[in-house]
């Protein structure tokens, strides 16, 4: 897809999810790139990617870094992620600015994909993981894929409150209300064992993590950031390992336990695999769930495009029954459980 489609449909998205601001920047750099700007030399080589590489989100996810960092703070005025206000006029300006004098290190940062750990997406996968403890009363051993800084990992420390109900901790720094729409039982989720993996992990307890998680939140979006910070603090207290490894080498050493539900999530991630590794990790869940017992059960709990629309599902083993959950937006947001 040229890269001014992809721009132009990345600001719809951007606006669709609540950014009015990354909309605004996505089609002032459009207009910039039409008309020969710096855009042209930032973007050169980056034409015609696929919509999925999400080139407008590296982009502005490297530049974002930057404001982070102290580095540039004539653009930080125009970012309310820390402190300023966004004006498309002098904004524009200032952002423009800092390709033309960063070209080379923006461009350096491209190579990246976007790392986005939404704590939002928690929300799902709770209120998943919620139905499997009301079904399967046992301690959990949570294994995520794809899990980036593991904050999700983390899940059973945030509060979530809902139709009269609330889950979590009172005390927690984040905090969805609502967190859903639909009744969830008042299950009990006790998680043994938290670990992930990821072909490329962030450590959130140290200050480049952070602020490369940060970078990949939209500037104007309070809320989210605010539940990054917070899920930030939380992961200072609770641990969780995320190994770099693949998810296709992870699952292969991955064992049921007696006594433990073993719990395989993973989020927004899917798409990144290759047929191949999608169809290994398949079989691989298949092959625990053939040795899975009502003492040593397996679940697999996914938010994922299937195949378009974002759910929530949930297989269980050994029964082998799957079942979809609920449909969400990308980032969990406006979920109704069905
Ligand atoms: C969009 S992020 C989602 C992160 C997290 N699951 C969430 O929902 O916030 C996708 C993650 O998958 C990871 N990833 C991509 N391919 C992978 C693979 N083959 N094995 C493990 N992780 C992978 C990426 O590094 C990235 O951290």
């Amino acid at each position: 897809m040229h890269v001014v489609e992809a721009f132009q449909r990345q600001a719809v998205a951007c606006e669709d999810l609540g950014s009015p601001m990354y909309a605004e920047l996505l089609r002032l750099i459009v207009d910039d790139y039409e008309v020969g700007g710096v855009s042209v030399e930032v973007l050169d080589g980056y034409e015609d990617r696929s919509f999925g590489e999400a080139i407008g989100l590296r982009l502005l996810g490297a530049v974002h870094g930057l404001v982070l960092s102290g580095t540039a703070p004539e653009l930080a005025a125009f970012y309310p992620s820390v402190g300023g206000t966004w004006d498309p006029v002098l904004g524009w300006e200032a952002f423009e600015q800092v390709l033309q004098s960063r070209v080379g290190e923006v461009r350096s940062l491209l190579t990246q994909p976007p790392q986005t750990n939404e704590v939002n997406r928690s929300v799902a996968l709770f209120g998943g993981l919620l139905q499997l403890a009301e079904a399967v009363p046992l301690p959990v051993r949570l294994f995520e894929i794809g899990a980036s800084a593991g904050l999700n990992l983390r899940a059973d420390h945030f509060r979530y409150v809902a139709d009269g109900a609330s889950y979590g901790p009172v005390d927690s720094p984040v905090v969805f209300d609502p967190a859903w729409v639909g009744h969830l039982p008042a299950a009990e989720v006790r998680i043994a064992e938290r670990v992930g993996c990821d072909i490329a992990p962030l450590n959130p307890l140290t200050d480049e993590g952070a602020r490369t998680l940060t970078s990949y939140v939209w500037p104007d979006q309070a809320e989210r950031l605010t539940r990054l910070r917070g899920a930030i603090e939380v992961a200072r207290k609770v641990p969780a390992d995320v190994h770099r490894e693949d998810a296709v080498s992870f699952l292969r050493g991955l064992e049921l336990s007696e006594g433990h539900v073993t719990v395989v999530w993973h989020s927004i991630m899917w798409q990144y695999l290759s047929k191949d590794d999608r169809a290994t990790i398949e079989d691989r869940l298949e092959e625990l769930g053939a040795q899975a017992t009502s003492d040593a059960p397996l679940a697999r709990l996914r938010l994922e495009p299937l195949p378009r629309t974002f759910q929530v599902e949930l297989q269980t083993w050994p029964d082998g029954v799957r079942r979809t959950l609920a449909r969400v937006s990308a980032h969990g947001q406006g979920l109704v459980w069905d």
